[in-house]
């Protein structure tokens, strides 16, 4: 594109492309700070996160890992790039991939273009933009790639937004559009659908009971990829809609064709507070909401929109009810390398450090044999009549010491139920059940508690989003063990963000 003229198509092209990303964000995503030689740069940031980057920083923080986040928000940025001139990139209008007349591109791969290959620049870029993906998630490549794939499944993304919003053309995304442009992309889609409990319980609970989904109008609140959509047309219904703002609505239309649903799910592109919906009132909500903590991403605060505008008064939910459960647990080692660590640095503290650290939870997997206490249900929903305003609440807990230990953490899980279902279906995200990519939450006291069996730690669990981002959540925990032992109270600040 370098050396066409002004008001070429190719010029176009690329004014369509500034004017959707901002022209700062393009030049981000291209070009390398001044300086930079692009090994260093790229073997620096395929190794420690970048500490101005919230979203690295929270990562570093959380899995306690080297990372390639930087990596990944720089082809998230070539992501964007991609699809904001997918469309105009026709075959017609881009017959061969080239920059200027002077250079072509050839494509050469192992698989089907041994010999190097003239291609469209659509699809040239596509092929580009897939063998991309496959290093970042070739674990050979890049070690770390599942913090990458499990967490962006459900939080990315803000983050990269502040750069985005840097920017001063008017037409830049929003944080709001870049939410949902982390839903884009197939990888996302791919560790969601691959989540073999979550997809098999929506399976199982619809396509299980026919009898609820016969000749019913059913809604798809985030239909993604169009999964549970086709599931719901496959049980019967007579008709589905799917609602997903995100980009990948355009690949879950041909995936909706490809399997033959096209007269039975209409896909529409948009937010589901926004959209116009073709039916004013639907039998059966469906919708996959989760997200860590259960209530991190405050999706269902979209679900409860569309129950209280579309579904008939006696009209179903998938699923129907969640329960959120917390314990206690030993984790001396790990609280010790990320909390205690900055207790003395090479001879000098870190407090502030250590004070942040602490205040954020940390998702990740942990052992079963790593509870020291008895579990407790500290909040049902009840999705069929919970209100938005319910979703922010104080909630009492009660567990009991199991054995001598000590306990350096709090984790917290959720359940989930479809209860309408002829034999219920259930799934749990805990420590003892199967792994799911919501993995549970740990939050860690600041002190160690001595514990003994039955010794009672009892206490309050608020929760509520962030006033100055409601995705987030502030979560604070109030305790007191009352043990044979230790007698002791504290209440603990954290913002899962
Ligand atoms: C967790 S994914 C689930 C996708 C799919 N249902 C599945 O089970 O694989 C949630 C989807 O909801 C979409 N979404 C979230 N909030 C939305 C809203 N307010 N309006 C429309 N779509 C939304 C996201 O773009 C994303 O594709």
């Amino acid at each position: 594109m370098l050396n066409d003229n002004r008001g070429s198509k190719k010029m176009g092209l690329r004014d369509f492309a500034e004017e959707a990303l901002g022209k700062e964000s393009l030049k981000y995503a291209v070009v390398l700070p001044e300086g930079e030689d692009l090994k260093e740069w790229i073997a620096y940031h395929s190794l420690e996160p970048e500490y101005d980057n919230k979203m690295c920083k929270m990562i570093a923080k959380l899995y306690g890992i080297k990372n390639n986040f930087v990596v990944v928000d720089f082809y998230n940025h070539i992501s964007v790039l991609f699809y904001a001139v997918e469309h105009q990139c026709t075959e017609e209008a881009c017959p061969v991939m080239s920059a200027s007349l002077r250079f072509q591109y050839l494509w050469t791969d192992s698989k089907n273009h041994p010999k190097p290959t003239k291609l469209p620049a659509r699809k040239y870029i596509g092929l580009l933009m897939n063998w991309i993906s496959e290093q970042i998630n070739d674990i050979y490549v890049f070690p770390t790639h599942q913090v990458f794939s499990s967490y962006s499944n459900r939080l990315f993304i803000e983050m990269s937004s502040d750069n985005m919003q840097a920017t001063t053309n008017k037409k830049q995304m929003s944080s709001k559009d870049y939410y949902f442009d982390s839903y884009a992309h197939f990888g996302i889609h791919e560790e969601m659908l691959k989540d073999q409990v979550r997809t098999n319980s929506y399976r199982d609970a619809i396509m299980k009971n026919k009898h609820l989904f016969k000749d019913k109008i059913v809604l798809d609140v985030g239909c993604g990829t169009g999964i549970l959509s086709m599931f719901a047309a496959s049980a019967g219904a007579k008709h589905v809609i799917g609602v997903d703002m995100s980009n990948i609505i355009d690949k879950a239309k041909l995936i909706v064709q490809e399997n033959g649903f096209g007269d039975k799910i209409t896909l529409l592109k948009g937010k589901m507070e926004e959209i116009e919906m073709p039916y004013k009132q639907v039998d059966i909500i469906i919708s996959e909401w989760m997200g860590y903590f259960l209530l991190y991403e405050s999706m269902l605060d979209t679900v409860l929109y569309a129950r209280d505008k579309y579904l008939t008064e006696e009209g179903l939910v998938f699923p129907d009810k969640a329960t959120m459960v917390i314990a206690g647990i030993e984790d001396g080692q790990y609280k010790e390398k990320k909390i205690a660590f900055w207790e003395n640095v090479y001879g000098f503290k870190m407090t502030c450090i250590k004070e942040a650290a602490l205040s954020e939870p940390l998702v990740d997997v942990v052992e079963s044999d790593a509870i020291v206490t008895s579990s407790c249900v500290f909040r049902e929903i009840d999705i069929k009549t919970v209100r938005k305003e319910d979703l922010a609440f104080t909630a009492p807990f009660k567990i009991s010491g199991l054995q001598k230990d000590y306990m350096h953490a709090f984790i917290v899980w959720f359940d989930i139920w479809f209860s309408y279902c002829h034999k219920p279906v259930y799934f749990s995200t805990g420590p003892k059940a199967e792994y799911t990519h919501w993995k549970q939450t740990v939050l860690y006291t600041r002190d160690t508690l001595t514990i003994s069996k039955n010794d009672q730690i009892e206490g309050t669990l608020t929760c509520k989003p962030n006033n100055s981002n409601p995705r987030d959540l502030d979560i604070t925990i109030d305790y007191k063990l009352e043990g044979k032992d230790t007698k002791h109270s504290e209440t603990c600040n954290y913002t899962l963000c």
